[in-house]
């Protein structure tokens, strides 16, 4: 878990608020029961690249799915993710537990392509041996997080929380399964825009990387090969009828899903250059894209494990009122359920 941002003040009524580049999802979680959830479509090209284009359209897609949602708060927990944010293990001499952060901010400087002073620094410790401590080091481009934290504000709300995707997506992980804590598991968000994978295990992230590449590529292989627009191509990848044919994507889908295996891999050899004879036991998948027909079976058959969807419901009581959009949209929510748990001030509790 991780907050950027050490905010003291406790709140018991944040509510998650994922922005991401196809949607903004919001979801409200109390005493383990979703109180409040929603969804709104952005318009393409209003975050690009992982960078906010419009910020007005953001903040009124965030307001918008507020009230729908039927939240009542004003304090959001967000996530950033994507290339400004760096996540590395890297080992530190052994020093006690209160002199880490400064160390961690020494060694931080060679390994971050930015100046230190451009970026907000958090590690958590994985572990210590034989007078070395491994160290996982986040560091995100301030600039990044204050460009979420002013569309939030604008929207009228308060981000108290900044948190990194990946790690939502773990954060509802351990909640939603706590006895799977003993394997490595890979899991992987991949949305519109970006990928993201965090690696598990035993409670902890021992791996994490973001890289571009999402449902938009499917969508563009699409358009490019039928040459239609971007938005008819992501309606009939959805299945919707605009007279075309599902036969006709098959040659452009088997494509990127070509490509996004050979992405997973690009992450898997570069996870196993930094863990020594780690083995992922399986791949957990979420975000909206894993909900493409057959992208679950392609990978397992690639990698020879298991593949699974995320279930980020599987132990938070959903009412009726939310009951179907729940089960419709499930691994897409998945960020935004592991946001919704957070509270103000559990990263100092959990130590
Ligand atoms: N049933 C489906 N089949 C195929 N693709 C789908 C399906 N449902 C959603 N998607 C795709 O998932 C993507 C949206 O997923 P998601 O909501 O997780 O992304 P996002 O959070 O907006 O983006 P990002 O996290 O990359 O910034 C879109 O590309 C959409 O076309
Ligand atoms: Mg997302």
């Amino acid at each position: 878990m991780l907050n950027i941002l050490k905010k003291l003040r406790k709140s018991s009524d944040t509510f998650g608020l994922d922005i991401g580049t196809s949607a903004v999802k919001a979801v409200q979680i109390k005493s383990g029961s979703v109180t409040g959830m929603a969804s709104v479509g952005l318009p393409a090209d209003t975050i690009a690249d992982g960078s906010i284009r419009d910020t007005q359209a953001v903040a009124d897609a965030i307001k918008e799915a507020v009230v729908k949602a039927g939240i009542g708060g004003l304090e959001a927990a967000i996530a950033v993710c994507g290339r400004e944010l760096i996540i590395k293990k890297v080992q530190i001499p052994e020093v006690p537990a209160r002199d880490v952060h400064d160390v961690v901010m020494l060694e931080a400087e060679h390994h971050i392509p930015f100046a230190i002073d451009e970026v907000f620094i958090d590690h958590h410790t994985l572990g210590r041996s034989s007078g070395q401590m491994d160290v996982i080091l986040v560091a995100v481009k301030k600039s990044k997080v204050n460009e979420y934290m002013a569309v939030v504000d604008q929207a009228g709300f308060n981000p108290l929380i900044v948190d990194v995707d990946g790690f939502a997506l773990g954060n509802q992980w351990e909640l939603n399964f706590p006895s799977e804590a003993r394997e490595a598991v890979a899991l992987i968000d991949i949305g519109a825009a970006i990928m993201k994978t965090n690696v598990v295990r035993g409670g902890a992230t021992i791996f994490a990387r973001d890289i571009p590449f999402g449902g938009n590529n499917y969508t563009q292989a699409i358009a490019q090969r039928l040459n239609i627009s971007f938005q008819q191509a992501e309606d009939a990848k959805l299945g919707k009828d605009v007279g075309v044919k599902w036969e006709t994507l098959v040659p452009p889908l088997e494509a990127i899903s070509r490509e996004l295996s050979l992405e997973v891999q690009r992450t898997f050899d570069y996870f196993a250059s930094t863990a020594e004879s780690e083995r992922i036991g399986k791949i957990v998948l979420a975000g909206g894209c894993a909900q493409l027909p057959g992208l679950n079976e392609y990978l397992a058959s690639n990698w020879g494990i298991p593949v699974e969807l995320a279930r980020p419901f599987e132990r938070i009581e959903v009412a009726p009122a939310y009951a179907e959009e729940a089960a419709a949209m499930a691994p897409a929510l998945a960020v935004a359920v592991g946001l919704g748990l957070r509270r103000s001030g559990d990263k100092e509790q959990s130590k």
